[in-house]
């Protein structure tokens, strides 16, 4: 039986996932929730819609909500609808703010819900191959994702402090991480607004991570310098120790065939499907079988981390490591926690680099 999901956000990308929804044997949608209600109206004609996403699902019987709104309404949005005992899939970011994605990760707890992230890129065949090929490599010297493109928004990316990071660079993030089979230690990054640009907050940004196992990931990357544009995933260069991986983010990647012998291979399955239909049906799969999908909440939390320690270390002049950017916003999700039981369970965490799995 298909699962019963209600939409929330029916702005751009709502209405991508509502063809995804459509297309997807495995859900059937009940109904569209956006404040703006003519909105939620335009993008699904004659289906119930409303403002509150919890009332829409208990409305209509739906069993799980999809969380497509703006960042800085993810945490209100998935919480609510978690503690309504509705798991969720939610467009990235987690959240808007590190510390609101850890009281995410508690509420999931203290819900027993899941709380999957959608990270569409990395549901990429082409993506896979890579990771298997970069596995072949050997010791990984650096990683290097250069990312230009100049698109014209409008909307909140265009009123962002930090637009490039926080709302397209966390993809390559955790990208990276999932390429890489590592996790970030620590970054030293710069991000500047030329003249030019048309955002009001930093369209550009190079930052150097240091990862688990020493290897290096480079990201260099704007968003308001046309010509020669890159695809959307960006351009990805592998430096190892037996041999380079490359993949322009649209094609099959270059490397290692899987016969050489240059190190273990994590092949692994490859999807068959890609994007947020394949964040979707590995969702509904989840959720069928009680299994636990990558983007996970906790799993998804360390990409979030990268881009928040980014912005810090371009504030503040210096390196960031990844473990005072966890401790600073642990302490502000404890503080800053309304929900008793919420609170409870952040304050029974060792820390949240030990929840993390990144002690
Ligand atoms: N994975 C990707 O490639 C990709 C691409 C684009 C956008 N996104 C993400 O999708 C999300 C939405 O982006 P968008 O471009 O569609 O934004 P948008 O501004 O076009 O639409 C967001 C919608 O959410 C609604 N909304 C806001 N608060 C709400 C609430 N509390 N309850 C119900 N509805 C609410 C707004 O009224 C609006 O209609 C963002 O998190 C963005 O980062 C992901």
């Amino acid at each position: 039986m298909a699962l019963p999901v209600v939409l929330a956000g029916a702005g751009a990308m709502g209405r991508a996932w509502l063809a995804a929804i459509a297309a997807d044997p495995a859900v059937e949608l009940t109904g569209v929730a956006d404040l703006d209600l003519g909105t939620a109206r335009r993008a699904a004609p004659g289906l119930p819609v409303g403002t509150d996403v919890v009332a829409l699902a208990a409305q209509t019987g739906a069993r799980a909500v999809i969380d497509v709104t703006v960042p800085e309404a993810h945490h209100p949005v998935t919480t609510a609808a978690l503690l309504a005992g509705l798991p969720v899939l939610g467009e990235k970011p987690a959240a808007d703010t590190l510390a609101r994605a850890l009281s995410l990760c508690a509420a999931s707890e203290v819900s027993g819900q899941l709380f999957m992230v959608s990270q569409s890129r990395r549901w990429n065949p082409r993506l896979f191959r890579l990771r298997a090929m970069t596995a072949r490599l050997g010791g990984v010297a650096s990683a290097g994702t250069d990312f230009f493109r100049a698109p014209h928004f409008g909307g909140f990316r265009e009123q962002m402090a930090q637009p490039l990071l926080t709302d397209m660079a966390v993809h390559a993030f955790d990208a990276a991480r999932f390429v890489l089979a590592a996790e970030p230690v620590e970054v030293s990054c710069r991000t500047w607004n030329p003249s030019w640009s048309w955002y009001a907050g930093d369209a550009c940004a190079a930052a150097v991570f240091e990862m688990t196992g020493g290897a290096r990931y480079v990201y260099h990357g704007s968003w308001c310098t046309p010509g020669s544009e890159t695809s959307w995933n960006g351009m990805w260069r592998i430096n190892g120790e037996h041999g380079t991986a490359t993949w322009d983010g649209e094609n099959e990647p270059a490397g290692p065939a899987a016969d050489e012998p240059a190190g273990p291979a994590v092949d692994g399955p490859v999807p068959p499907y890609e994007g947020i239909a394949g964040a979707l049906r590995v969702f509904a799969d989840a959720l069928a079988t009680g299994t636990t999908p990558m983007g996970e909440i906790h799993e998804n939390v360390p990409s979030l981390a990268m881009v928040e320690a980014a912005i810090h270390s371009s504030d503040r002049g210096r390196p960031v490591t990844i473990g005072e950017v966890l401790d600073d916003a642990y302490a502000q999700a404890v503080t800053g926690e309304q929900h008793p039981d919420v609170r409870a369970a952040l304050r029974g965490w060792p820390s949240a680099r030990d929840r993390l799995g990144l002690g």
